[in-house]
């Protein structure tokens, strides 16, 4: 017999007011090890520190069709890194999503500092979204939908230790890379980017790598990924089919102090699969990540399999430039 038709009856469903559907956020949220310090909504008109309270409404466009973009900028040391290029970056992936920017670039910039600021949080990260706003179930956004903007301030995300001293162990994803004009935009579209990390996991790898149509190199689920050739020069896709990380602008301008010592040069260029199996080095590079070094990738082996100088070396330039270069906005705690 089917098992529904030996299950006792189903308690009949209960209508919820307020105070229970907020008791009830509250219970599910001390269930989750969550930490959000800190949620600013443009459409609650201000911030909150209360998880149960850091919602959105089900028909968000963002919600249910993806129509919305994100970025995420980092906190260290109770100031926000390099948060123009973040920023640059949203806002051009919200005129290609063609979403309207929620006010000026001023007020992004001014919301995400008191976001910050009211989160108390001095070392974490700054996640922002920008959506077309709810109104209803169509494709194209409810008619005078207002645009959404929203802020979260937590911990950032963290990987193994072990990924730093042994480094780890990437595969090729079978899932399609995103065509250019998806990569290149930072929207809410992050299912090939999931499934690739699950698939990864679930062979037993740290993460996956996506290859293009041409057979050059990608990215990673969240990452972007540089090479070492094996005459020293550092190799970087180019950012035409790819996220143009932040990091890893960043670092590939900060990399030049270390030609002449652990490097012989920098390029950025379409870098075919077959050659990059043979580079001397290999890393993956983001906000989040920084540097972590690739030790094997499929069945090759990178390198002598083990994290090498340069991944090290750019970990350093990057976390300096986190701490005392030119790129920091003090947050007013
Ligand atoms: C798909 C993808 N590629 C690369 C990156 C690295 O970008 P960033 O260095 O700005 O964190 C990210 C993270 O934002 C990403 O989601």
């Amino acid at each position: 017999m089917p098992p529904h038709e030996t299950s006792p009856p189903a308690p009949p469903l209960r209508r919820l007011d307020a105070a229970d559907v907020l008791a009830t956020l509250r219970a599910l949220r001390q269930r989750q090890p969550v930490a959000y310090a800190a949620f600013y909504s443009s459409q609650l008109g201000g911030i909150v520190t209360d998880p149960a309270l850091m919602v959105l409404p089900f028909d968000d466009h963002m919600v249910h069709r993806g129509h919305g973009v994100f970025d995420t900028a980092g906190l260290v040391d109770g100031r926000i890194y390099d948060l123009e290029a973040h920023l640059d970056r949203f806002v051009a992936s919200a005129e290609r999503s063609k979403l309207r920017v929620h006010g000026t670039r001023q007020h992004l910039r001014d919301v995400i500092v008191g976001t910050a600021a009211a989160s108390g949080v001095h070392n974490g990260a700054i996640r922002y979204w920008l959506s077309s706003g709810p109104g209803s179930f169509e494709l194209s956004p409810a008619a005078g939908a207002e645009p959404g903007f929203f802020v979260v301030v937590f911990g950032g995300l963290s990987y193994p230790e072990r990924w730093y001293t042994d480094g780890l162990r990437v595969m090729t994803t079978s899932y399609p890379i995103k065509p250019p004009l998806y990569a290149i935009t930072k929207a809410t579209n992050y299912l090939p980017n999931v499934l690739m990390q699950m698939e990864a996991r679930e062979h037993g790898f740290d993460n996956g790598v996506f290859v293009d149509p041409d057979g050059n190199v990608g990215e990673g689920s969240n990452m972007n990924v540089a090479f070492v050739t094996d005459d020293g020069v550092l190799r970087h896709p180019t950012f035409d089919h790819v996220l143009a990380g932040c990091t890893s602008l960043r670092l590939l301008e900060l990399a030049r102090a270390l030609v002449g010592t652990v490097l012989t040069g920098v390029e950025v260029c379409p870098i075919p699969v077959a050659q990059a199996r043979q580079a001397r080095e290999m890393f993956l590079i983001g906000s989040s990540v920084k540097v972590a070094p690739v030790v094997a990738w499929d069945a090759t082996t990178i390198g002598d399999g083990h994290p090498g100088p340069v991944a090290r070396a750019l970990r350093e330039l990057l976390e300096d430039d986190m701490r005392q270069g030119d790129r920091l906005i003090p947050v007013p705690y």
